[in-house]
């Protein structure tokens, strides 16, 4: 039996999970640092680096105590090494370093893709080959993930990432920080159809472009306030702008997933990344697997965004003698797989 000790601090959480053979999550624990930055309206990452510093250790032992387990009975040790914020990794991977070196255990180094990948092996059955959709706050990707540790990257966004998107339109519509969650409560009780957002066309057929999308709900905003002549936009036309936009994000994800998908001849896709939280895109994406007979895997919304857990999946599916270059290896700050 493997059970894997794996520490995240990449962003704005600190999280420590156990997870039996790649999959079974004994434990998965996380400080939200989302008071400390939800004033700025953004991660600070002095701020962040600091706060990891405190929270490490309670949620360390909330961990291993949750798991009903000891640093003795763990088989290997597992930290996010990249990419995020240097100063934010630089505590998890200290710690995960000290623990493994005192334990003397395996020390795993993991990339936070990769992680995110592996987050769809979490209390799942699911098997590569499969298409796994990436959304997050950083990235919007394509992957063909034909066996553990062997994916391709078949497209990606050119400019915008979806999560950031997110972001910052929910910023200028006045919703407060996070965006993303936000802005997908108030889109669930608005009309999709009210507004006409633009869909990018790309050169490639399954990059993705969102920038065009975000400087044209940026201009409608504006053009509403203009229209509202001073006063504020009423809830209504708020949710239905949130709506409008979350039905075009979506739908421009899911018609590229699928053109990629059959391009690849995939039978099974995954979604994956804090944005596979999405209600719009979980609901609309069910629908349309099963529409084309493909078997959808969604891992469970905690498991969406930044979490321990599916660095510890990561792991048990890297190569030990991978594993043992963590002693050299660096954090790194950005790049891909
Ligand atoms: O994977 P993640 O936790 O961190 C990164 O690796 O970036 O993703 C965070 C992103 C943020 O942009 C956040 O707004 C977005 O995921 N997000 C959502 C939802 N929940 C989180 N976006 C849309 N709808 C949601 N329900
Ligand atoms: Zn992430």
């Amino acid at each position: 039996m493997s059970l894997i000790l794996a520490i995240e601090s990449s962003c704005d959480d600190t999280s420590v999970a156990v997870v039996k053979n790649g999959r079974r999550v004994r434990s998965n624990v996380l400080a939200s640092q989302l008071d400390v930055h939800a004033r700025y309206g953004g991660v600070i990452p002095e701020l962040a680096a600091r706060t990891h510093l405190e929270a490490v250790h309670p949620t360390l032992e909330a961990a291993l105590q949750q798991a009903g387990c000891t640093l003795d009975d763990v088989s290997a040790v597992a930290a996010t090494f990249g990419p995020g914020l240097l100063g934010s990794l630089l505590v998890g991977v200290s710690v995960a370093k000290t623990l493994a070196w005192w334990w003397n255990k395996p020390l795993i180094a993991v990339n936070h893709l990769q992680g995110h990948i592996a987050s769809t092996y979490l209390e799942s059955t699911l098997e590569p080959p499969f298409l796994c959709l990436l959304v997050s706050g950083g990235h919007t990707q394509f992957w063909g993930v034909d066996a553990y540790n062997q994916q391709r990257l078949l497209g990606e966004t050119l400019d915008d990432a979806v999560g950031e998107v997110y972001d910052k339109v929910a910023r200028e519509l006045g919703l407060g920080y996070p965006g993303g969650p936000l802005l997908d409560a108030l889109a669930q009780q608005g009309d999709p159809t009210r507004y006409r957002l633009p869909i990018a066309k790309t050169k490639a057929a399954y990059d993705t472009s969102f920038s065009g999308l975000k400087t044209a709900s940026l201009r409608l905003k504006t053009q509403l306030l203009a229209e509202a002549e001073g006063e504020e936009l009423s809830p209504q036309v708020l949710k239905d702008v949130c709506a409008s936009f979350q039905a075009t994000a979506v739908r421009t994800l899911l018609a590229k997933l699928q053109a990629c998908s059959e391009a690849h001849g995939y039978t099974q896709w995954a979604i994956a990344g804090g944005v596979s939280a999405n209600s719009e895109l979980r609901q609309q994406a069910t629908a349309l697997a099963e529409r084309l007979g493909i078997s959808l895997f969604l891992p469970q919304r905690g498991f969406c965004t930044d979490n321990a857990a599916m660095i510890a999946s990561a792991a048990y599916y890297t190569p030990l003698h991978q594993g043992t270059a963590a002693w050299e290896a660096d954090i790194f700050a950005t790049g891909s797989l």
